[in-house]
């Protein structure tokens, strides 16, 4: 399978927004990545549904809605009416999981599990069979630029193994510290989704450039 790009805006120059998503779009990246934080879940706060439906103004490649909020719940509606195609929650400090990920079939969107980088790849098993994607966390998360964490690759590999013999219709993605080297590690572990912020949106070669290396 091709490698797909989910290109994070975390990152880009939002004061040309939509000159920026319109190039990644060009470059060929698959899906536009927003990551949405609260300043509690993660020590960060970026933005919210209006931007997201702004997004859904700008391009019309699925946009893969990250939730790391404490109360994804209460957002899911919001997200799902601002035209997120994917919507994705954390396994960590949510004690009704299944009610969550519910909330997000009910919208007909696609639902997703994330793991940070110190959570065990079994505390998604019992929802696995709710969810369209896995998101392993490459990094803790909080911020856009920070170091890939190898040692999440082991869940990867795993992970991998698992929709291989019990013929799962799951998508691995992997988001933090992709470049075009990580991104092959990555690869060869068994992941299928990246996502990828300053790489494409902070470097020095351009959009366009950065894309293709990842691509190549
Ligand atoms: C981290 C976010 C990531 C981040 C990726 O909290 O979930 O999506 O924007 O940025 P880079 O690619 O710069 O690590
Ligand atoms: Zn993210």
């Amino acid at each position: 399978m091709e490698p797909m790009i989910s290109a994070s805006i975390l990152n880009a120059d939002f004061s040309r927004l939509e000159e920026q998503i319109q190039s990644a779009e060009q470059a060929g990246v698959d899906w536009i990545h927003l990551d949405i934080m609260d300043g509690h879940f993660v020590p960060n706060i970026s933005f919210g549904p209006q931007v997201a439906s702004i997004c859904r103004k700008i391009t019309k490649l699925p946009l893969d809605t990250h939730l790391m909020i404490s109360n994804p719940d209460q957002f899911i509606d919001a997200f799902a009416d601002a035209g997120s195609d994917y919507i994705s929650v954390h396994v960590e400090n949510n004690p009704h999981i299944h009610r969550t990920l519910q909330n997000i079939q009910k919208k007909n969107k696609q639902p997703g599990i994330v793991l940070n980088p110190g959570t065990p790849l079994q505390s998604i098993f019992p929802v696995l069979h709710m969810v369209k994607f896995v998101l392993i966390m490459t990094v803790n998360p909080g911020f856009g630029g920070q170091a890939f964490l190898p040692e999440t690759m082991q869940k990867v590999t795993e992970l991998s193994q698992k929709i291989q013999a019990e013929n799962l219709d799951i998508l691995i993605e992997v988001d933090g510290g992709i470049n075009a080297d990580t991104i092959k590690i990555a690869r060869y572990a068994g992941a299928n989704v990246f996502v990828v912020g300053s790489y494409i949106f902070n470097n020095a070669t351009g959009i366009d450039s950065a894309v293709r290396s990842l691509k190549g």
